[in-house]
């Protein structure tokens, strides 16, 4: 098989001064994509800003050969989305791809919710991924072609205790990707989540020293979702450590009954039949399970419930 090539074409990562961004980019970088280097240079809660991050791996990628122009524009902006997508089509030609990775850390469970906080995470997480790339998929609607890559988080697909902000922003960010994904296909862009997990300074207090978790072993699937010869779209994936996940939201058979006269009794009689995972389906988009229940509805109605 033949080395998945990116020759010719422009990719925009956000929040790649270091951690996982810096290792996706340097990857794009190395399969022959121009990368739009973006980062704040924040601290881990967003605060400051060191701006030569985004310049220091601007120059590790030249340094191997590649093309890279470097953008400290804050994603949590709309005009911060607007300036980073303009910059990379004036100059490296266009937007083929966008790595929406920018991240903050504001960690309050439930009952501590700081809103100013709140707010900064959704800013930057699920507004900031918006605001890169609506500009972004009004250019690839034209050109008819792009690739978007979102990052997500297990925090967001199973949650994670204290993480109310984050995790509900990654959550969005997971829904935002599949609506990407749907309004996209019919102008070949193509949308897909990725949930990493690697030692970064954002989770190295959270894993264990021995675990090998180099943000490198993520960037393979980064690379390959970008690529032209990609197919897959709507899809969560997990990564991390080597192991290569698919994550779904399923919906099982579940009880079918005659609603008219469903108690609530007969919920809890029935619980187990609607939570069995034996039998479900992965709809495409929300028409698609409505249309599997009109479907249900006819033959319920054609066999008299039986
Ligand atoms: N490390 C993991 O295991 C893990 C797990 C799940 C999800 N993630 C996600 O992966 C992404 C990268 O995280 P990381 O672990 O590499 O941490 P990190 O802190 O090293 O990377 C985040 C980067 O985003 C930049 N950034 C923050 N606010 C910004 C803004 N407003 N505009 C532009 N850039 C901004 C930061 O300066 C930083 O370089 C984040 O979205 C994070 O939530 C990481």
């Amino acid at each position: 098989m033949q080395d998945i090539s990116l020759q010719g074409q422009v990719a925009i990562v956000t929040g790649a001064g270091g951690g996982l961004g810096r290792s996706y980019a340097l990857a794009l970088a190395d399969a022959g994509a121009a990368v739009l280097v973006n980062d704040t240079g924040g601290a881990l809660d967003g605060q400051g800003g060191e701006r030569g991050a985004a310049q220091s791996v601007v120059d590790e990628i030249v340094s191997r050969g590649g093309r890279a122009v470097a953008n400290t524009d804050s994603v949590a902006s709309p005009d911060g989305g607007e300036s980073i997508v303009s910059q990379a089509i004036a100059e490296l030609g266009g937007v083929d791809i966008v790595v929406n990775n920018a991240g903050i850390l504001r960690d309050r469970s439930m009952g501590k919710i700081d809103w100013d906080d709140f707010q900064s995470v959704h800013d930057v997480h699920l507004r900031g991924s918006a605001h890169v790339s609506q500009p972004a998929f009004r250019h690839m609607r034209e050109q008819r072609h792009g690739r978007f890559i979102f990052i997500g988080s297990s925090a967001g697909t199973f949650g994670n205790f204290g993480q109310a902000a984050y995790g509900s922003a990654k959550g969005g960010i997971m829904s935002l990707s599949g609506i990407v994904a749907i309004e996209g296909e019919r102008h070949g862009i193509l949308s897909n989540v990725v949930c990493p997990i690697a030692r970064t300074r954002m989770t190295d207090s959270m894993l264990d020293d021995a675990l090998d978790l180099d943000p490198d072993h993520v960037s393979p699937l980064i690379v390959y979702l970008a690529s032209r010869g990609n197919a897959e779209t709507h899809q969560v994936f997990s990564a991390g450590g080597g192991r290569f996940s698919r994550v779904f939201v399923g919906l099982t058979d579940g009880w079918f009954t005659d609603s008219a006269r469903t108690t609530a009794n007969d919920i809890a009689e029935h619980m187990g039949d609607i939570l069995s995972t034996e039998q479900f389906s992965v709809p495409a988009n929300a028409a698609d399970e409505i249309t599997a229940l009109a479907k249900r509805l006819e033959n319920h109605t054609a066999t008299g419930g039986r």
